[in-house]
């Protein structure tokens, strides 16, 4: 399966991934293309150590439906099938989703459905929430929303403010950002309505 990853940052849940197809961790998995839309997104020098091929698409002054036509065909002639949004900053537009049908996947750092997008640390920590986490999900047209796939629970401690607890919220992002692409990649889950289950299991799900 050949794997898309759109990153707009740092880029560590893009190495976890690509580490974990190198080191034959996703059987079968390959790391076709690394696509930012920030030409100067530190993960891009990361992914060309790599040795994988990178894509800037910045937005210019385009549309979303534009700028996202342009890394659909950067994608599609690449021949991937799964798309990884590894710290994407920008809202897909509802014709990117269309053409990968639950075939993109994101992770969010906090146990969605609470505190969705941006500064999802800060708002952990103001709300007083005692435990935290991470979730990798399915993507639909609205924010951190589609179907979850699995997700990853952090203690918040007393001392913690955002940085700290984004330190040991990220350890279990990569960890559960390729434990879910293995699943995705070797076809052991299935959706039923917003469930995402082992294929084969759930079948009282939505009736
Ligand atoms: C991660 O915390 C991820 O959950 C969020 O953006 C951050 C990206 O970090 N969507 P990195 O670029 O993968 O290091």
């Amino acid at each position: 399966m050949k794997i898309g990853i759109l990153i707009s940052g740092r880029g560590s849940n893009m190495v976890a991934i690509a580490e974990a197809v190198s080191d034959g961790v996703i059987p079968g998995a390959e790391v076709a293309v690394v696509i930012s839309d920030k030409s100067k997104a530190p993960g891009l020098e990361k992914a060309r150590d790599l040795g994988l091929e990178t894509v800037i698409v910045t937005r210019k002054k385009r549309s979303r439906e534009e700028h996202d036509a342009e890394i659909i065909s950067v994608l599609k002639n690449r021949g991937v099938e799964l798309v990884c949004l590894a710290g994407y900053m920008r809202l897909l537009s509802s014709d990117f989703v269309r053409v990968f049908p639950n075939r993109i996947i994101n992770i969010h750092p906090s146990l969605l459905p609470s505190f969705k997008g941006l500064h999802a640390h800060d708002q952990a920590i103001e709300y007083g929430v005692k435990i935290s986490g991470c979730t990798v999900h399915f993507v639909d047209e609205h924010l951190d929303h589609g179907a979850i796939i699995l997700q990853k629970a952090v203690e918040v401690l007393d001392e913690d403010d955002a940085d700290s607890l984004s330190k040991r919220i990220i350890v279990q992002e990569h960890a559960a950002y390729i434990e879910a692409v293995r699943r995705v990649a070797a076809g052991e889950i299935e959706i039923k309505g917003r469930r995402v289950v082992s294929r084969g299991r759930g079948d009282a799900v939505n009736g």
